[in-house]
Formats: C-alpha cells, structure tokens, sequence
C-alpha cells in the first residue's frame, strides 16, 4: 500500500455514532506525537462556511433540502479552494464529513437525486481524493437512547430514528467493497479501542 507524509483523512458517521469522540481523540494522538495537520468541519471550515453551518443549522431557518445542499455545497467549495488545496501535501487534513456526507442525507435520506449530488460533488471537488475515511456505526437500539437525551441543538437533531437509519444504510452501501474505507463501532468497541484501531489504520497509510 502506498504511503503519505500528509494524508487526508475524513470520518463519517451519523449523529450519536461516535465521531465526534473519535476524532476529537484522534487530534489529540496526532498533537501530543508533534504531527503537522489542520482539522476542519463541514459544513463549516473557512469563516464564510462557519457562516454558512450557522444559517444552515438554525433551528428559526425552515430551508428546502435543495436549499441546504446547495449551501453544503458552498461551504465545501470555499473549503476546497481556500483551505484544502492550500494545505494538501503540506499538513495531515482531518476532514469532520465531507462528500460522503452530501450522498448520504441529501439522498439516501432527503432523497435527493444522486447523480446531480454526485456531478456537482465532483465539479467542486476536483481530483482530489480522500485516502482514508473512518465510517462511524451505531446500532439502532443505541442510536435511539443516545439521540432521546441529546440536546435538539439544531435542525438536523431533530429528525425521526428512521431517517438517521436511512442514512446510516446510505453510508454502509458506500463503503462497501471499499479499501479505503475502515468501520469503526461504538457499540462493542469503547473510544480507547476505536482510537488505537484509528492509529494503526493511519500508520499503515502514513510515511
Ligand atoms: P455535525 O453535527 O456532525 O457537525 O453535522 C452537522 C449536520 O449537517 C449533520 O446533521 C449532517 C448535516 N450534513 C448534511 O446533511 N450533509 C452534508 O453534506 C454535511 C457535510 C452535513
């Protein structure tokens, strides 16, 4: 397998999977061992983008779904030209969802058309390619105890159980048969295990 001094890395996951906690455990490994590497979230990044999650987020702001892609999508424009492309090769770039993300709640749980979620991906994408994504999972019965007592702090907390299952399915298809794709569970696994699966699945793609 090849390996990167600077590798992007994205997870993914669903509300109440775990991402959080794995990535914000992940950043820590890579400061406190010196790595170079930014961490950014989507929507959000850039100052224009974090504007944009504001408005996006806002629970008084009842937008269309085409509406909330095309603003994922402008965050995730900017991001791209403004911190992605400026910081590949350079740094580590941990990316809190990206693309993935798009396919799997504008259409696996919005039902979005795919193809047009995919082309304008790719339009503001480019060539770019990820080289690992961590896919955080919950089984059902956690994901309903853990989203009861979650604070409904914007829009997309407040969906029904049988939308995030939606969209958890929409995220397994995708990483099916994939190498660059790494399971992480948090039903079995604590975060400590989830960590040390993250460290050795980054050092066998990074120099
Ligand atoms: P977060 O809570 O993980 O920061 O994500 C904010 C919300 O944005 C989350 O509920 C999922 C949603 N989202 C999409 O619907 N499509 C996307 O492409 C991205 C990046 C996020």
């Amino acid at each position: 397998m090849y390996k990167k001094k600077y590798p992007v890395i994205i997870f993914e996951g669903i509300e109440a999977s775990g991402k959080s906690t794995n990535i914000n455990n992940f950043s820590k490994f890579l400061k406190k061992n010196k790595y170079q590497f930014i961490k950014i979230r989507e929507p959000g990044g850039t100052k224009f983008s974090e504007k944009l999650r504001k408005i996006m987020l806002s629970k008084s702001n009842k937008l269309d779904k085409k509406t909330d892609l095309l603003l994922i999508l402008a965050s995730r424009s900017e991001n791209v030209s403004k911190i992605i492309y400026k910081n590949y090769q350079k740094k580590i770039i941990l990316i809190d969802r990206f693309s993935d993300s798009t396919i799997a709640y504008q259409h696996y749980g919005m039902g979005l058309n795919l193809n047009i979620i995919k082309n304008l991906n790719s339009y503001i994408i480019g060539k770019f390619k990820p080289d690992l994504t961590f896919l955080c999972t919950v089984n059902n019965k956690n994901m309903n105890n853990r989203l009861k007592i979650r604070s409904n702090n914007n829009r997309y907390d407040n969906f029904k159980i049988n939308f995030y299952n939606k969209v958890q399915k929409g995220f397994l298809k995708l990483s099916k048969n994939k190498k660059k794709y790494v399971l992480l569970d948090s039903n079995n696994s604590t975060p400590a295990e989830n960590l040390n699966r993250i460290i050795k699945e980054f050092k066998k793609i990074a120099k």
